[in-house]
């Protein structure tokens, strides 16, 4: 059996598979993310390390003899994050997020000392990416940088934690803002203008390749002395969910709906676009690369707006929406801009924030619902818009992630893009489930296609026209809204 672990935002997420790659046993542990300033997001990288433990008891528990039998386990995680360690391998302070904005600053001077940067490191440089806050802690926190003697990203330090090996794998190197994108490796010049060498940085290998063994008091712990455990390269999330989901060719397009949402497409060869904010990335598969629109705001707006209106059940929420929705007096919408966290792609914006734009005295629980529904649903659609100034046309799209399990919001997106979106089954749990697969590659060598094959089809939606030419018109306010605002929000 393999094991695939996801440290996400909200959650640490297990899942253990079989070699005809049935679930077996799932288990998710939750975590807290701080925010003790404005722009700032982190998490202390010692809560992933107990949450994966606890999620992983969990599992044991569940398929205690099929979880004896792991030949390998798969390594999948937020992106971007920055975890400092000491000579001693101890966290030196709580890890910087994906979608915490402090840095920007730091981006403006790392575009001025490194010329081309966007096309060494596929995407221009953004507050949220792993460089950027690197030279803020190196400006803010000298005494502390001087002291670092690693730096990992998230689900490196869990790896760490498992093997004693500092590695990454190519699509999460990809994000830091320190990888040379076309050779796959550390850039030497992006290094040198955050004042770190080679040393400090992780060996990075291909996410099918086997990166270290479990350490025997590891072993010992879950019980798994009588047999060597290989731990893969594994992927960021973004590219493990693509494994997950078999998008591993050429032009393979899928839309993530997580704590964050990405629309990813899978590319043969490296094509930067910085210019259109979109990232180009190395993949984690060998000789392969995607192009990706990376928002901050996905699932996430959706639970918040639910809290918002004093729902615990979003589920009901959901489907009150759903029910009025054919019936309802369209000349009353909402507009929801949903930059909760800032927004990445299409505004590279840091001080965005949300705004519910025409409220009125009857305005209901539902109208917010709807409104934070479609508002996610064109702020992919401008991000879309982007791939396609990078030359990458996105004619079809598979969907997984929470937000997968609504097939309603589905509809509103394949409508707003005006694209078929097609659902497999056990999206959900994309990204753990394709760490899973990274781990099988890495102990079996078998073919990349064989493996990362596309789930059953669970169903597609087929863009509603009516429903289009509504959002042809809300996405032109929708557009005007943010560009009436941005001075704003500074
Ligand atoms: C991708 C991104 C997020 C994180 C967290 O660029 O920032 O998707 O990986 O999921």
């Amino acid at each position: 059996t393999y094991l695939g672990i996801d440290v996400g935002t909200s959650a640490v997420k297990v899942v253990l598979v079989d070699r005809t790659q049935a679930p077996l046993a799932s288990a998710s542990t939750g975590l807290m993310t701080s925010r003790p300033r404005p722009l700032w997001s982190e998490q202390d990288p010692e809560d992933w390390w107990r949450a994966t433990q606890t999620a992983v008891a969990e599992i044991r528990r569940q398929a205690p003899d099929r979880f004896s039998t792991i030949a390998a386990i798969g390594l999948s995680g937020q992106m971007h994050g920055a975890v400092l360690l000491d000579d001693q391998d101890r966290p030196l302070r709580p890890a910087i997020l994906w979608n915490d904005g402090r840095a920007t600053t730091e981006c403006a001077e790392l575009a001025a000392e490194v010329p081309g940067l966007g096309r060494i490191a596929g995407i221009t440089a953004m507050p949220g990416l792993t460089a950027p806050k690197l030279l803020w802690v190196r400006r803010h926190e000298p005494d502390l940088f001087r002291r670092v003697a690693r730096v990992l990203l998230p689900k490196d330090y869990i790896r760490f934690k498992l093997t004693g090996e500092a590695v990454t794998d190519p699509s999460d190197a990809a994000g830091s803002l320190l990888l040379d994108e076309a050779a796959r490796d550390w850039s030497p010049p992006l290094l040198d203008a955050c004042g770190l060498t080679l040393a400090q940085m992780p060996r990075v290998v291909d996410g099918t390749s086997a990166a270290g063994c479990l350490i025997p008091a590891v072993a010992q712990d879950w019980g798994l002395t009588h047999r060597t455990v290989i731990v893969a390269g594994g992927a960021g999330d973004a590219a493990a969910g693509a494994v997950g989901i078999g998008a591993v060719t050429d032009g393979d397009a899928f839309i993530s709906l997580g704590t964050s949402a990405q629309i990813f497409v899978t590319t043969g060869e490296y094509r930067p676009a910085p210019e259109t904010l979109i990232h180009g990335f190395a993949h984690t598969l060998p000789a392969t690369w995607f192009q990706m629109a990376a928002l901050l705001n996905g699932a996430s707006v959706v639970e918040w707006a639910a809290r918002l209106v004093g729902e615990t059940d979003i589920g009901a929420l959901l489907a009150r929406t759903e029910a009025e929705f054919d019936s309802r007096d369209r000349s009353r919408r909402l507009l929801f801009l949903p930059y909760l966290a800032g927004e990445r792609t299409p505004h590279d914006d840091p001080h965005a924030r949300g705004v519910l734009f025409g409220l009125a005295p009857d305005t209901t629980p539902t109208d917010v619902m709807l409104a934070v529904l479609e508002g996610v649903a064109l702020s992919l659609r401008e991000a879309r818009d982007c791939l396609t100034a990078a030359g990458t046309r996105v004619d079809t799209a598979a969907v997984i992630g929470g937000g997968a399990r609504s097939p309603f919001w589905t509809r509103l997106i394949a409508s707003a893009l005006g694209i078929p979106i097609t659902r497999y089954a056990g999206s959900e749990s994309g990204p753990a489930f394709g760490a899973a697969r990274l781990a099988r590659i890495a102990v079996t060598g078998e073919a990349v296609e064989a493996v990362c094959v596309k789930p059953p089809v669970l169903d597609v939606t087929r863009p509603d026209p009516a429903l289009g030419v509504t959002y042809d018109q809300t996405f032109i306010r929708f557009k005007r809204l943010y560009r009436a605002l941005r001075e704003e929000f500074k």
